[in-house]
């Protein structure tokens, strides 16, 4: 460890010394050989940060369920920096092949058949396996120096929001992991598109940093799973093992008000009166209709709210909000990957304002 400067070392609840560390060459490269070494390692993508190991090794990805506190029936996300290393982990195909060009490394991940050499521990033992470049410097090139395809899921604590900042996972992964890369906030603030491309009609599972439209404009069509935007009904069976899943969910009750925006800016400040301790979340242009209650501010359009959302829900566990109320978003283009973190936040608790 020669040469590494920790910018922060403390001793977690287990006996692990987890170090975080600024993502130098010279960290990214000890991130890398701790990869090799089997060992479980945090660092940033684009969307959130990722909780790293190999994937082709089961001892060291059980070692991410066991950080996570992860169910093992949701299957990982294989990180990748170059195409061909995922034609060696799936059944390439040209689709494939065509949406890779249009937005890798970028937050989509594709959905594809698996082959024999992905253990069945990454994909929860289904025949498909989800697979993406990501589009940060950071992790490709701790892929690249490490040399192996990387299995990572959101480097939080099962059930928690994910985490953007370096910070975040500090909080959820302390003890648990030798390792975290900071490499600052990340730019998206939520996860990857998840896209199955297996059928004749490629299927959104999971919204995200690219839309619906981007997509179709690449292969002519794009669905969106129906289960994006509602719970699952009892014993459904869920495409994308996650959506099964307890997510995203703040310790206090997160209520989304829809309607009008003057019916709504009007329920939640009710909300608030009535409830001290109680918090708001409101796009940047309504910001005038609370008058001057104490407001989140979203920011101007669903990229702002994306890159803060998740942010915002973490402050409000550290803040022991008593409840939190949220405006909504139009479910369109990156306003659909908002929503759906928020419908699950809110375990879909939203009420109707009125016009
Ligand atoms: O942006 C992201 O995707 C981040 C960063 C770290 O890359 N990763 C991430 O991983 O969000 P995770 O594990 O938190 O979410 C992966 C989602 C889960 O909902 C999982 O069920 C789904 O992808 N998934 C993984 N493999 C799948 C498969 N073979 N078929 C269907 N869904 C799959
Ligand atoms: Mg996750």
């Amino acid at each position: 460890m020669i040469g590494i400067s920790p910018l922060l070392c403390q001793e977690g609840s287990a006996d692990l010394r987890t170090q975080l560390l600024e993502a130098t060459e010279l960290n990214i490269l000890e991130a890398a050989r701790l990869l090799r070494d089997g060992k479980v390692v945090a660092f940033p993508t684009e969307t959130v940060y990722g909780l790293g190991a190999n994937a082709l090794n089961v001892q060291a990805v059980q070692g991410i369920f066991d950080a996570k506190q992860r169910p093992a029936d949701n299957p990982l996300i294989i990180h990748i920096a170059q195409t061909s290393q995922a034609q060696d982990l799936c059944r390439w195909t040209e689709s494939a092949q065509m949406l890779a060009d249009a937005f890798w490394p970028g937050p989509l991940t594709l959905v594809l058949h698996k082959k024999a050499v992905v253990p069945e521990i990454v994909t929860a033992g289904l025949s498909s396996v989800a697979i993406r470049m990501p589009g940060h410097s950071v992790a490709l090139q701790l892929i690249q120096a490490a040399n192996l395809p990387i299995a990572a899921p959101s480097a939080n604590s099962s059930g928690r929001p994910s985490p953007t900042t370096a910070q975040h996972v500090l909080e959820d992964m302390q003890g648990r992991i030798p390792l975290i890369l900071d490499g600052g906030s990340c730019e998206v603030g939520i996860e990857s598109t998840v896209l199955d491309i297996r059928g004749d009609v490629a299927t959104i599972l999971r919204p995200g940093g690219v839309t619906p439209d981007q997509i179709a404009f690449i292969i002519g069509e794009c669905r969106v799973a129906d289960t994006v935007m509602r719970p699952l009904r009892p014993g459904e069976p869920a495409l994308s093992p996650g959506m099964r899943h307890r997510h995203y969910a703040p310790k206090s009750r997160l209520v989304l008000v829809e309607g009008g925006e003057l019916a709504v800016a009007r329920t939640i400040s009710q909300a608030y009166d009535a409830v001290p301790g109680t918090r708001i979340m409101a796009m940047h242009k309504h910001l005038p209709l609370y008058g001057n209650r104490l407001v989140d501010d979203l920011g101007p359009d669903a990229g702002t709210a994306a890159q803060r959302l998740f942010y915002l829900l973490r402050a409000y566990d550290e803040q022991d909000a008593v409840q939190i109320f949220s405006e909504t978003l139009p479910p369109t283009g990156l306003g659909l990957a908002v929503m759906n973190r928020l419908a699950r936040a809110a375990k879909f608790d939203i009420i109707h304002a009125g016009v």
